[in-house]
């Protein structure tokens, strides 16, 4: 019987494919055991077949982004010997800056590689040009091999690639053409723009000889050299572009440029300077456990803060919170003052509030964990002490969503705040409570 020679035959092939197409074979089978006839079968034989192809497919997808990923982690391998080559030299990618009288001690000093990596802009006289030189024939050649298929082989570009010649005296047309010929008014552009961000999806790739020629080829593509026509470091100030006098300053005196161009203040240009708020509320500080080269700042090494609620001459008597807020949204405030309800069988705020079946909540941004005199708190609030964890709006908002999953034992029964905007009208309202 067909159906039988069926059966056996998707039987075979139903086990090894996976997931969708294994129903989808199943349910084959079930209805190709209800002896349909021949051409339903045959047409079942088919969809074997399809489902066989794409497994297929599917599993050279899968070998191709396996590869993507062997590559990707290899980078990863190399970055992380970089590190460890690094720090065997004795760099200490992580050592504090020294400590000055003025700043805050804060990062560290530039690797002189760092900056020579970052240092590559050449200015219009030609200062930051690195030695070197390159005509006309080896520009062709590099252009064909590494700029032509997007550019096109004299410059002309490709379907909708910008054409880098051409168009001249067509700048004040309703289209103009503006090419590297027609437009730009410094050569230091071309060389800059081309050694720094081209070729597309491989920039800096291109060696300074490469760059030097297949600048001078751009400028034989577009007539303004000859074709025995050599650029170096040499001669490059004294070319001048075509459009070099099309762009002219704008100093009408209601322009900015009026503005800039004074001197600028380089000192004391405010009378006095002052923080006002730390960067861990403003969640741009890593957590504590994240790996990272950056310093960890510690809380004894961080300098203090003055509020930007505190006059600068209240002469330190009187006590400010650092963490008071920069300008609270009386709107959020009031919403959270209004969810606080859920909390004020437990706990009090405001002046002279006393400590409830739960602790007082005043100054709470900025506070030790588990620090309120007198209140008897669970052994996980006393070992958060202990370490040293204070409350900020990170901290706060994952207790006050979860208190049970984020402070394992902690003796406060309450299930947690659902809503998003509930928790950070909370928070807020929390923030302008103080001592
Ligand atoms: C894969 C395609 C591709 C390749 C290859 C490529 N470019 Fe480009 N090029 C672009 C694109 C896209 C832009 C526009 C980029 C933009 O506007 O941000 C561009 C812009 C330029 C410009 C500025 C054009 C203008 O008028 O704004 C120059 C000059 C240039 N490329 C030169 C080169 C040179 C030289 C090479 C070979 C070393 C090269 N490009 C290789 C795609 C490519
Ligand atoms: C049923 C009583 C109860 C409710 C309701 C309650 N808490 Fe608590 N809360 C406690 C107790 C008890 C503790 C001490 C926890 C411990 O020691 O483990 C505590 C601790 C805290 C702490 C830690 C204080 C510190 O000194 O480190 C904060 C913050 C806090 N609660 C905020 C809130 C907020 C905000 C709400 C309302 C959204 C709320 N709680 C609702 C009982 C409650």
């Amino acid at each position: 019987m067909g159906s039988s020679r069926m059966s056996k035959s998707l039987n075979q092939i139903v086990l090894p494919v996976a997931g969708g197409t294994a129903l989808a074979l199943s349910v084959a089978l079930v209805v190709a055991n209800l002896d349909y006839g021949q051409n339903k079968i045959s047409s079942l034989e088919q969809r074997v077949e399809q489902a066989t192809l794409q497994a297929e497919a599917a599993g050279r997808k899968a070998s191709e982004e396996a590869a993507v990923v062997a590559d990707l982690q290899a980078k990863i391998a190399d970055l992380q010997a970089f590190a460890k080559e690094t720090a065997a030299r004795g760099t200490d990618l992580t050592e504090k800056a020294p400590k000055k009288d003025t700043g805050y001690g804060l990062g560290r000093e530039a690797l002189i590689a760092e900056i020579a990596a970052w240092d590559v802009d050449v200015l219009p006289d030609g200062r930051g040009l690195p030695a070197g030189r390159g005509d006309v024939f080896t520009g062709e050649e590099v252009f064909a091999d590494k700029c032509a298929s997007c550019h096109g082989d004299f410059a002309e570009g490709v379907d909708n690639w910008p054409v880098l010649a051409g168009g001249f005296d067509t700048l004040a047309d309703k289209d103009p053409v503006k090419t590297v010929g027609s437009y730009w008014p410094y050569l230091s552009t071309v060389w800059d723009y081309v050694h720094r961000s081209m070729p597309f999806g491989e920039a800096q790739t291109l060696t300074a000889d490469e760059t030097y020629a297949i600048v001078a080829y751009i400028l034989y593509s577009n007539d303004l050299v000859d074709d025995d026509f050599e650029l170096s470091h040499e001669n490059f100030s004294s070319f001048d572009m075509y459009n070099k006098d099309g762009f002219v300053v704008d100093d009408r005196p209601d322009r900015e440029y009026a503005r800039w161009s004074t001197e600028p203040c380089m000192e004391n240009c405010k009378p006095s300077v002052e923080i006002t708020m730390r960067a861990t509320f403003l969640n741009v500080t890593p957590e504590e456990g994240d790996e990272t080269l950056m310093n960890h700042a510690a809380v004894e090494d961080a300098p203090t803060f003055v509020a930007n609620t505190a006059t600068t001459d209240s002469g330190g008597d009187k006590e400010v919170p650092d963490t008071a807020p920069l300008a609270a949204d009386p709107a959020l405030v009031a919403a959270g003052e209004k969810v606080f309800k859920k909390c004020k069988a437990c706990h009090a705020v405001g002046d002279g509030a006393k400590n409830k079946s739960g602790p007082q909540l005043n100054g709470l941004m900025g506070r030790m964990m588990g620090s309120v005199d007198g209140f008897k708190y669970s052994k996980a609030f006393k070992a958060a002490m202990e370490e040293g964890r204070v409350w900020n709006e990170v901290e706060l908002t994952a207790f006050l969503a979860k208190p049970k999953a984020y402070m394992k034992g902690t003796k406060m029964s309450f299930a947690g705040i659902r809503k998003d905007q509930d928790l950070t009208a909370v928070i807020e309202f929390l923030r302008t409570t103080s001592e």
